[in-house]
C-alpha cells in the first residue's frame, strides 16, 4: 500500500499530513462514532462526486448528524487538495467523526463541532497482470454488525476478514450470511451468470456500492441484462464470473473462489466489457463540472 500523500485537510485547514493531530477524546477515536467516503480521482477530477456525497449525507444522517459542507464547499475542497498533492490520479479519503468531548460519554448529550479529515493517497493504474488474471477470493461468515449500508468507520469485523483473505492468499473475502451472499470485506459482489449481471437487494446488510451502481448503469444501456435478487451460496458457487466493485479498482473479476476456479478461471467477458465500460465513462467525464448547473 503506498504512503499517502503529503497534504492534507483537517478541520479547516491544509497543512502537512506528518503534522496533522487529533484529540485521543475524538468520539471517532474512542467509538468509531465517525463515516466515511473513499473517492477515485482521474486526470485531477474527483470520480462519481455526487454519489459519494449522496452516500456521506446519507450515512450522515442515519447517525444523527448533517453534513459540515454543502456540496459546492465539498467540491471546491476536494479539488484544491488534489491540485495541492499535484492533479493527476489518485484516491480521496474523506472521515467526518462527531468530534472531541471533554470526557468519554456514550449518550450523544450535545452538538458537538465534528472532526473532519481529508487526505489523498496515489492511485496507481491497475497492474495488467492482475486484470487478465484476475484475483482470488474467500468465503467467511459475515460478523459485521446489523447497519453496513452506513459507511461507519467501525471496520473491525472488516479488517479481520481481509487478515483472514490475505492469510489465505486471497485479494478479497466475500462475506455470506443465512446461505446468501452479502458483499465483500471492502468491495460490492456481482455475479454473472447465463449472460446476465446479477446484484443483491440493497438493505441495512450491505452498502450502496458506487461503482456497483455504476457497472448496473453501464450494463442496462450496453443492454446486458441486469437483476437484483438474493444470491443463495450455491449460485455464488456456480457463477460463469464473480466481480468485485469499488471506487479505488472499479471492476475487478473474481477468478479463484475458496481455490477453485471460477467460470474458466480467467477473467470473463461482462468483467472484460465493464472494465471498458468504465475506461469510456471516466474519458467521457473528463473536464466536466462535479456538479450539474443548477
Ligand atoms: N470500500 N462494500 C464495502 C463494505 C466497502 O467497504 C466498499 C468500498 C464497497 C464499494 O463501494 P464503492 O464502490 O462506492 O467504493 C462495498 C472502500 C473502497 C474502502 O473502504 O476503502
Amino acid at each position: 500500500m503506498a504512503a499517502a500523500l503529503p497534504v492534507c485537510w483537517l478541520n479547516g485547514a491544509f497543512l502537512p499530513l506528518a503534522e496533522a493531530r487529533i484529540s485521543p477524546l475524538d468520539r471517532g477515536f474512542l467509538f468509531a462514532d465517525a463515516v466515511y467516503e473513499v473517492l477515485p480521482v482521474y486526470g485531477g477530477r474527483p470520480f462519481l462526486f455526487v454519489e459519494h456525497m449522496a452516500r456521506l449525507e446519507r450515512s450522515l444522517g442515519e447517525i444523527r448528524m448533517s453534513s459540515p459542507l454543502t456540496r459546492p464547499a465539498w467540491a471546491t475542497l476536494l479539488t484544491e487538495l488534489v491540485a495541492r498533492n499535484g492533479g493527476g490520479d489518485m484516491y480521496l479519503y474523506v472521515q467526518v467523526s462527531r468530534g472531541a468531548e471533554e470526557g468519554r460519554n456514550h449518550a450523544l448529550d450535545r452538538a458537538l463541532a465534528p472532526t473532519v479529515f481529508l487526505m489523498a493517497a496515489p492511485l496507481a493504474p491497475l497492474d495488467p497482470t492482475v486484470r487478465d488474471a484476475g484475483v482470488s477470493a474467500v468465503t467467511l461468515p459475515d460478523q459485521r454488525w446489523g447497519r453496513c449500508d452506513i459507511k461507519s468507520t467501525a471496520l473491525l469485523a472488516n479488517v479481520l476478514a481481509k487478515s483472514v483473505a490475505a492469510d489465505r492468499g486471497a485479494t478479497e473475502a466475500i462475506l455470506l450470511a443465512d446461505g446468501h451472499l452479502r458483499e465483500g470485506s471492502s468491495s460490492s459482489v456481482l455475479v454473472v451468470r447465463g449472460g446476465r449481471l446479477f446484484a443483491p437487494p440493497y438493505g441495512a446488510e450491505i452498502l450502496p456500492g458506487t461503482t456497483r451502481d455504476l457497472a448496473i448503469r453501464l450494463c442496462a444501456r450496453a443492454g446486458i441484462t441486469v437483476e437484483v435478487a438474493p444470491i443463495r451460496e450455491a449460485a455464488l458457487r456456480a457463477a460463469d464470473e464473480i466481480l468485485l466493485g469499488f471506487a479505488t479498482r472499479g471492476i475487478l473479476a473474481v477468478t479463484r473462489l475458496d481455490g477453485a476456479a471460477v467460470g474458466d478461471g480467467r477473467p470473463g467477458p461482462v468483467a472484460r466489457r465493464l472494465q471498458e465500460l468504465f475506461a469510456a465513462h471516466r474519458a467521457e467525464l473528463a473536464g466536466t463540472p462535479l456538479l450539474p448547473a443548477d
